[in-house]
């Protein structure tokens, strides 16, 4: 998989795919280092056209705050989408003086490309469950935004099948509406998505955030398969679907007086899965009881499930469940 991320902070993502940044670092480093996933950051400024590099301007309509421009992000997707990005910022490396002829050629792209995504050039997008629309182009949009729609597991599975991620970050007020409504006239896939009910300086963060949940799900990523449908969330439709996960532990079985629950060294398989499922009920109950609202009306909760929640107290039918 590629990914493209386009931002006036370069330096935030660090070196990626290297040392020191949040994109080299753990699962997605891995990922990153066998060529399951290329990075590609891009300072936008690089897309401005005065001598200040200006990305941003006031709001018509009046206002607090500033807006991005439409015309420097449009060059800025137009280039990337085109395969033929003005730079690929390496943030380790010295900034290219304004005007500067492109520093990776034609070659260096086709090998960065050519070593994560063999099937670039034949397949088209291989996933069409994440909302919006499959993109013509063959990459799909992702603009970080308190004003999107709540990224949830479901789409971190359907990116995983992306065979290109282009992200785009806004600062500020945000970006100009006409850039995602040109990107869709396109035929680009396009989803303006926010990470939870709370406001960021920027989209930065969040695209770490997506990108992890995203890259984690690659195959070959997670050693142990199982763990992706075992999740809080976990789209794979294993036991603990819908749920949040319970409580874990390790050796040793005695810690400052705190014994590890004896069923998990029963050696009983099917009392430690009921166990376990039981713990997750109670806790997605306390936490998240929108969550076990959803698995009642959609029939995902058994009797023995219902039993176990009504004994911790919590109503799981009829009325009592409206709200
Ligand atoms: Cl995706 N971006 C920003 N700037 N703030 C957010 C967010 C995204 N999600 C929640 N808050």
């Amino acid at each position: 998989m590629r990914i493209d991320i386009v931002t006036i902070f370069p330096e935030y993502f660090g070196p990626a795919s290297g040392v020191g940044g949040p994109l080299g670092v753990s699962l997605i480093g891995k990922a990153a280092a066998r060529g399951d996933v290329s990075f590609h950051i891009h300072d936008l400024r690089q897309w401005a056209t005065d001598i200040h590099h200006t990305a941003d301007d006031t709001p018509f309509g009046g206002g607090p705050g500033m807006v991005m421009k439409a015309d420097v992000w449009g060059a800025a997707l137009d280039a990337i989408l085109s395969d033929r990005p003005l730079a690929a910022t390496d943030p380790s490396m010295p900034a290219s003086p304004p005007g500067a002829v492109p520093p990776s050629s034609p070659a260096e792209q086709a090998t960065a490309l050519s070593a994560a995504e063999p099937s670039s050039l034949s397949a088209p997008s291989a996933s069409s469950a994440a909302p919006g629309i499959p993109s013509v182009t063959g990459a799909r949009l992702v603009v970080p935004t308190p004003s999107g729609v709540p990224f949830s597991q479901e789409m971190a599975l359907a990116y995983a099948g992306e065979r290109h991620l282009v992200f785009a970050c806004g600062r500020y007020e945000g970006i100009d509406a006409r850039v995602v409504e040109d990107a869709r006239v396109r035929g680009m896939a396009v989803d303006e998505v926010s990470i939870g009910d709370y406001v960021l300086a920027g989209g930065e963060a969040a695209v770490v955030v997506i990108v992890e949940a995203v890259c984690r799900l690659l195959p070959g990523v997670l050693g142990n398969e199982r763990s992706v449908s075992d999740d809080s969330f976990g789209g794979g439709g294993g036991s603990m679907h819908g749920l949040l996960e319970g409580p874990v532990y390790t050796r040793p079985r005695a810690w400052r007086g705190h014994e590890v629950p004896p069923v998990l060294l029963s050696g009983d398989h099917g009392a430690i899965a009921r166990w376990q499922r039981d713990e997750a009920l109670r806790r997605t109950a306390e936490r998240r009881p929108d969550l076990i609202r959803r698995l009642a009306a959609g029939d995902g909760l058994d009797a023995r499930d219902r039993a176990v929640l009504i004994q911790a107290g919590f109503p799981v039918d009829g009325e009592s469940m409206a709200h």
